[in-house]
């Protein structure tokens, strides 16, 4: 593993060795041992679009390995003023040990990461959000106690979140289940990766446009805002098309009774989701956000350390 930019470009061991790194780190922070594995390293956190737990957990789990998180917001620096990527990259590694990039395109992202000879982290494009699904499937694993064999069903826009849980599924031997309107489906090509991936697996692929059908006994239950950074100009057709796949306390009981709630957040109630259930007993939401933590420092620990 030199970068991490798609949760398809890794093995399944790959996975679950960051998962075990993960949970491991989680253990022994909450036990007071700390771990300086990135002492005297600096990650520069490049970010043209907004974010709250990305930002907040990379800068911090950067500092308690014992390392320095350098924020870089595209209107800061010259990548926004128009300075190419490749000189970018060029320059960037002479001065940092990793660069963590959020931006739009992205073929951006796979650019700097063949440019740069660092580490390169995804941490949200247009197209996937890997980090999220590291952090969602340890949280699963820590409800559940395994991952194998568990039905994963995604409500809503077929979108960065819907592509990134579908190679994490197929990875981590889950039955992954799909339900999007028919406009808003997901990538053909992202799709056509994951049948790959899934014909390899211990896992399955459904894609659905009935949520019901999608939402049935399913383990674990997901859903994102369905309008994207970026897309908020479609925000109020979007808001039309997408009622029906809302997950609220109806749709949700055709999952199994100890399913649990997740979502990458920020969520946006009495939309995607309802109140009832996204605040509700199954809700496992917060503990999906401390876990971007601890499984950040797993892939920063392996790409950087
Ligand atoms: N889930 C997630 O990536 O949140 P932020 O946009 O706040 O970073
Ligand atoms: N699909 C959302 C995820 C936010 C973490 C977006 O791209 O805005």
């Amino acid at each position: 593993m030199q970068d991490l930019i798609s949760l398809h470009d890794l093995t399944p061991e790959e996975l679950q060795k960051l998962l075990k790194l993960g949970l491991k780190l989680k253990k022994e922070l909450k036990h007071g041992i700390k771990h300086k594995m990135l002492e005297g390293k600096t990650l520069g956190m490049i970010f043209t679009k907004s974010s709250t737990r990305t930002r907040v957990s990379f800068e911090v789990g950067m500092t308690q390995l014992g390392g320095y998180p350098l924020f870089l917001s595209s209107n800061d620096i010259q990548l926004g003023r128009g300075e190419t990527i490749h000189d970018t990259a060029k320059v960037l590694e002479r001065y940092l040990d990793g660069i963590m990039i959020r931006t739009y395109a992205h073929s951006d992202v796979v650019e700097l990461a063949e440019e740069a000879n660092i580490p390169v982290i995804n941490a949200l494009t247009d197209l996937l959000h890997p980090c999220q699904v590291l952090a969602d499937l340890m949280t699963a694993y820590e409800h559940k106690g395994r991952l194998e064999g568990l039905k994963f069903a995604y409500i809503g826009d077929g979108n960065n979140m819907a592509h990134s849980i579908m190679y994490g599924c197929a990875k981590a031997d889950i039955n992954c289940a799909i339900a999007t309107p028919a406009a808003y489906q997901c990538d053909a090509e992202v799709v056509e990766n994951a049948k790959e991936d899934f014909a390899k697996s211990g896992g399955s692929l459904l894609l659905t446009e009935d949520p019901i059908e999608a939402i049935k006994d399913a383990d674990i239950v997901y859903t994102d805002t369905w309008v994207s950074m970026g897309m908020e100009e479609e925000k109020a057709e979007r808001q039309k098309v997408f009622m029906p796949y809302q997950v609220n306390k109806e749709l949700f009981s055709y999952a199994k009774s100890d399913a649990i709630f997740m979502h990458c957040l920020p969520a946006y109630r009495g939309f995607e989701v309802t109140e009832d259930v996204i605040d509700g007993p199954n809700s496992v939401i917060f503990d999906e956000a401390e876990n971007r933590l601890h499984a950040q420092k797993a892939v920063m620990a392996i790409l950087m350390g």
